[in-house]
């Protein structure tokens, strides 16, 4: 099933009338098309305009993002989450500049040989920044694609996600490739939003949309259930002497990869487990207090958290893979992930 060039212009239309201005459509550079594209990945416009705003005032160019250091990095993106985007981001940022002197390259299937550019986002720069006819099919077009063409197939599927690229890339007009991939992935967020509250009377595509007249709206897009996540029992310790609390550096790879968080521990501890552990840490154990319970949600697994506050005489005798962090170094140095905001919140409480 292939879409008609008919809808185009109405799409255009609707667009140039209906656009929200975002940070990211204003003064466009591949540079910002290519950092707000990461940034949107998974994550809510609201929730980006701010550290897309931030980013761009002390990160301008891809030489400065190339350039700075690591945690300085994830601490502009700390509480975005997701963040192999930021490490992959400089990665990228390097490749351009040993590669391409520091230009984005503006041939999709050159983007995509940058670290953390899918098809998806080399469609969207490639059109975007550079007026090319790439099409751009993230979740929000795939909803627009699979309402017009009612294709009731799953659209994890590979299959179905190229089919919908080649529907989509055989409708881009030469003049207007930008604004196209724009309009496509606006209507997608605004107007043709998830079952139950889609708002097809105010859809420039009603014409065209076969979901529409066969009464399948809510049940399109078709999307196989993904598998039940791994529950993981935590227990947070804050230690800290009144004046800093302990952080570990976690590893280089895997999940929340060169992040810091509290000290934590796989399993449930009740406040006097928690003493001796601190103990048997070597720390001298003052005081546990309270119970502080979290829980954070990740893509493949959840943390289910117990967290107490262990005061102790000094945090001089901490273990090598700890360091002691100010409240000040908490606020500007050490990115620490969203999962532990609750324990973030109580450790600045702790300190002074
Ligand atoms: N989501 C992904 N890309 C976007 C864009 N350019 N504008 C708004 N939302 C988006």
């Amino acid at each position: 099933m292939s879409l008609p060039k008919s809808m185009v212009q109405p799409l255009l239309i609707w667009y140039a009338e209906n656009a929200r201005k975002l940070p990211w459509r204003q003064d466009i550079t591949p540079y910002r098309v290519w950092i707000s594209e990461i940034m949107l990945q998974q994550t809510r416009v609201e929730a980006v305009k701010p550290y897309f705003e931030r980013f761009m005032r002390e990160l301008p160019d891809v030489k400065s993002l190339a350039e700075v250091p690591e945690e300085r990095l994830l601490k502009l993106w700390e509480g975005l989450g997701y963040y192999s985007r930021a490490r992959n981001l400089q990665k990228a940022a390097r490749q351009v500049c040993a590669e391409y002197g520091g230009e984005l390259p503006t041939d999709p299937a050159q983007l995509q040989r940058l670290c953390g550019i899918g098809a998806y986002t080399a469609g969207a720069i490639a059109s975007i920044a550079f007026g090319r006819r790439a099409p751009a099919v993230d979740g929000n077009v795939m909803r627009v694609w699979a309402r017009l063409t009612a294709d009731g197939r799953d659209i994890l599927q590979p299959a179905v996600q190229k089919d919908a690229r080649e529907d989509v890339a055989a409708i881009i007009p030469a003049d207007q490739a930008g604004d196209f991939t724009q309009a496509m992935i606006e209507l997608g967020a605004t107007v043709c939003v998830p079952a139950g509250e889609a708002k097809c009377g105010v859809c420039p595509l009603q014409a065209f949309c076969k979901a529409l007249s066969e009464g399948m709206v809510d049940e399109l897009p078709v999307r196989s259930k993904a598998k039940a996540r791994k529950r993981i029992d935590m227990t947070v310790l804050l230690i800290h002497d009144g004046k800093h609390v302990l952080l570990h550096k976690r590893p280089d790879t895997g999940l929340l990869a060169g992040m810091y968080e509290f000290y934590q521990t796989e399993g449930v501890m009740d406040a006097a487990m928690a003493a001796q552990h601190a103990g048997e840490m070597g720390f001298e154990v003052q005081e546990v207090s309270e119970q502080i319970a979290a829980k954070h949600i990740f893509t493949h697994l959840e943390w289910h958290m117990t967290g107490y506050a262990v005061r102790v005489a000094s945090v001089d005798t901490a273990p090598a893979h700890l360091c002691a962090a100010t409240k000040g170094e908490m606020g500007s140095t050490y990115p620490i992930p969203g999962a532990h905001r609750v324990y973030r919140e109580r450790a600045e409480q702790l300190l002074n």
